[in-house]
């Protein structure tokens, strides 16, 4: 069901620091933070030649990730996100086989496309995200 890992979320108490971190100790190429309000977030990419690591803070209120910081306020992985081809489908083939889906209907992620996630204590304790990106 699962393809390649399309993305590793770390939730950041400091972006700037967090940033740091990435770009000048591990010498890895970083972009600009970008503002997703609609998903309470700031984000910036950490771009390696596999995959993305993806430093997310808080932005707003009600952040989705402003609890996961109170509990782990160094920061921490917020969550794994496996490629999927047909997101529906996986969904149904999940629900059936007794893993819990925290969003039955898939929503539209960070990166435009559809995403779901599945609950942490199915999974080792790890958050886990769905993607489906464009059929190329
Ligand atoms: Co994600």
């Amino acid at each position: 069901m699962i393809g390649r890992v399309n993305h590793i979320a770390i939730a950041v108490p400091d972006l700037q620091k967090g940033i740091a971190k990435y770009r000048e100790l591990l010498g890895a190429h970083v972009t600009e933070p970008h503002d997703l309000p609609e998903h309470g977030v700031t984000t910036v990419f950490v771009k390696l030649p596999n995959t993305v690591v993806e430093l997310v803070h808080p932005l707003g209120d009600k952040s989705p990730i402003a609890g996961f910081l109170a509990k782990n306020p160094d920061g921490g992985m917020h969550h794994i996100c496996y490629d999927v081809e047909d997101i529906k489908a996986a969904v149904d083939e999940l629900v059936a086989k007794g893993a819990r889906v925290l969003n039955r209907e898939p929503k539209i992620g960070a990166h435009g496309n559809p995403v779901v996630f599945l609950h942490p204590k199915d999974f080792n304790g790890v958050l886990v995200e769905l993607e489906q990106p464009p059929k190329k």
